[in-house]
C-alpha cells in the first residue's frame, strides 16, 4: 500500500488531554495531519475546542463523527468508562484508534445502572481484574476484527530520555535487572479522579499506569532482542493507601496536601516480577509537593540510566517571590514559582507526548502498529488490577 501524506484525525473530547493532543498533532512533521472534526459531550466545549483549533466540524454525538467518510483515525480523550464503547463503534466503523492511558479501568460497568459509588468501589478486586480485562481483550479484538490499528497513549514509551535510554539499552545488549519508577504530584485537576467510579481507582492506575507502561515495554523490547520473545510480567505484590488520612495532617491547621479521596487511594507502591526474575518498582502518589516528578531509573548488568521526564534541570529559575513570575505556567502542577524551580521548556517533548503524536500519525498513514499499542494496554490493565487484588488481599499475585 502506498503511504499516504494526508492524516485525518477525529477528536473525540475536548478536554484537558485533547488539548495537549492538539498542541502535538500541530507539530507533526512529514505528513498532512488535520483534526477535521471534534465531538463532546456539550456543544459549548466542543465548539470553543473547534475555534481554537481551526476545526471544521463540531458534534455532540460522536457517531455523528464516526460516520464521517474522512476520519482515518480517532483520538479518544474521553473519560475512562467510555475507553471500551467508544473504541468498539470506532473499529465497526472501520477507523484507526488512539485510546489514552489507561486503555481499560473498573468503573462498575458489570453492575446495575442505579449502583451506588460504594458498590462500584467495593466490589471485590478480582471481579474488577476480571472485568477491566474482559475489557481490554475486547477492545484488543474489536479493532483486530476491524482491520484497524489501536495505538496506546503511553507517553513515557516515548518519553525522549526513555527512548534513548531503550536505544542505548539496545546498543549495549545488557540485562535490565531492576526499574525503579514513578509519577507522583500533588492531586489531579479533576473532581472525579477522587472517585473510583469515574477513574477506576486512585493513583495506582492514574498515574502508576505510565511507569508500569515503560517498564513492561522495555523488557519486552529486551527479550524481543535477545530471544525473540518478550519478557513478560509473572508477578506483583502491593499496598495502596491514603497518606491525606494520616491523623496528624487531617488536624493541620494549615494543609497543603490534596485531601478530599473519596474512595481511592492517593498512594500506590508495588513489586513487578518478570519472567526472567528482574524486577520493577513501582511508586504513585498525589501527596508529594513540588509539581509533577516523573522518573524512571534503570540498572543494567553493565551500567545504569536515570530518566527524569519532569522535573529535569535543562532550565532553572530562582525568584524571591512568587509574584515576580506572576501566574506563568512553569510546569504541570507546580503550585508556585517563589524560590528556585524548574521551568520545562517544551513539556510535550519531554513528556513524549510530541513523540507519540508523531508515531501515531506515521502509523495510520504507513498502516503499520505503533510502538505503544494495543496490547501493551492490556498487559498493564491486567498488572494494575492485579496490584489492586495483591493490595486487598496481602499477598503476591500472579499474573
Ligand atoms: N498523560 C496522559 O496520558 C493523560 C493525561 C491526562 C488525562 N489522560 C486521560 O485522558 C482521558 C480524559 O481525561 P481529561 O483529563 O482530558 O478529562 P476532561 O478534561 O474531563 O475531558 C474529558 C472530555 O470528554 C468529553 N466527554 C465526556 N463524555 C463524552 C461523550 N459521551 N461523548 C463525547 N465526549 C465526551 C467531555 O466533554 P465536555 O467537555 O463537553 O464535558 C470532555 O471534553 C482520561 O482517560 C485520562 O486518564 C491521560
Amino acid at each position: 500500500m502506498t503511504p499516504r501524506t494526508s492524516v485525518r484525525i477525529g477528536m473525540i473530547g475536548a478536554g484537558f488531554l485533547a488539548e495537549t493532543r492538539a498542541r502535538c498533532y500541530a507539530q507533526v512533521h512529514g505528513y498532512d495531519v488535520q483534526i477535521v472534526a471534534v465531538a463532546a459531550r456539550t456543544s459549548e466545549r466542543a465548539a470553543a475546542y473547534a475555534d481554537r483549533h481551526a476545526i471544521p466540524r463540531v458534534f455532540t454525538d460522536y457517531r455523528e463523527l464516526l460516520a464521517l467518510p474522512d476520519v482515518d483515525a480517532v483520538d479518544l480523550c474521553v473519560p475512562n468508562h467510555l475507553h471500551r464503547p467508544l473504541t468498539e463503534a470506532a473499529a465497526a466503523a472501520g477507523k484507526h484508534v488512539i485510546c489514552t492511558k489507561p486503555l481499560t479501568a473498573y468503573v462498575g460497568q458489570d453492575l446495575a445502572a442505579n449502583a451506588t459509588d460504594a458498590d462500584v468501589s467495593d466490589q471485590s478486586r478480582a471481579q474488577m481484574l476480571a472485568v477491566a480485562t474482559m475489557d481490554a481483550v475486547a477492545m484488543v479484538a474489536a479493532t483486530e476484527r476491524g482491520d484497524v490499528h489501536l495505538m496506546y497513549g503511553e507517553n513515557w514509551v516515548y518519553a525522549p530520555a526513555i527512548s534513548r535510554a531503550a536505544g542505548l539499552i539496545a546498543h549495549s545488549r545488557g540485562v535490565i535487572l531492576e526499574m525503579r519508577g514513578g509519577e507522583c504530584h500533588n492531586g489531579s485537576h479533576s473532581p472525579f479522579s477522587k472517585i473510583w467510579r469515574y477513574t477506576g481507582g486512585g493513583a495506582l492506575v492514574r498515574l502508576g499506569s505510565h511507569p508500569i507502561g515503560a517498564m513492561l515495554y522495555l523488557k519486552q523490547q529486551e527479550g524481543l532482542a535477545r530471544n525473540g520473545a518478550p519478557i513478560r510480567p509473572v508477578s506483583v505484590s502491593a499496598e495502596v493507601g491514603d497518606l491525606s488520612k494520616i491523623a496528624a495532617v487531617a488536624d493541620a491547621e494549615k494543609n497543603w496536601i490534596v485531601r478530599g479521596w473519596q474512595d481511592v487511594e492517593n498512594w500506590a507502591a508495588l513489586i513487578l516480577t518478570f519472567d526472567d526474575s528482574s524486577r520493577g518498582v513501582v511508586y504513585a502518589s498525589d501527596a508529594v509537593l513540588g509539581g509533577m516528578e516523573s522518573r524512571l531509573e534503570i540498572f543494567l548488568s553493565n551500567g545504569q540510566f536515570k530518566c527524569n521526564l519532569s522535573p529535569h534541570d535543562l532550565l532553572q529559575t530562582y525568584s524571591p517571590d512568587a509574584s515576580v513570575l506572576g501566574n506563568a505556567y512553569l510546569m504541570e502542577k507546580a503550585s508556585t514559582s517563589a524560590g528556585w524551580s524548574t521551568p520545562l521548556p517544551n513539556e510535550d517533548w519531554s513528556s513524549g507526548q510530541l513523540a507519540m503524536c508523531q508515531d501515531f500519525v506515521a502509523a495510520v498513514a504507513e498502516n503499520r502498529p505503533a510502538r505503544s499499542d494495543g496490547r501493551l494496554g492490556l498487559e498493564v490493565t491486567r498488572v494494575v488490577y492485579a496490584a489492586y487484588l495483591s493490595a486487598e488481599q496481602g499477598r503476591r499475585v500472579e499474573i
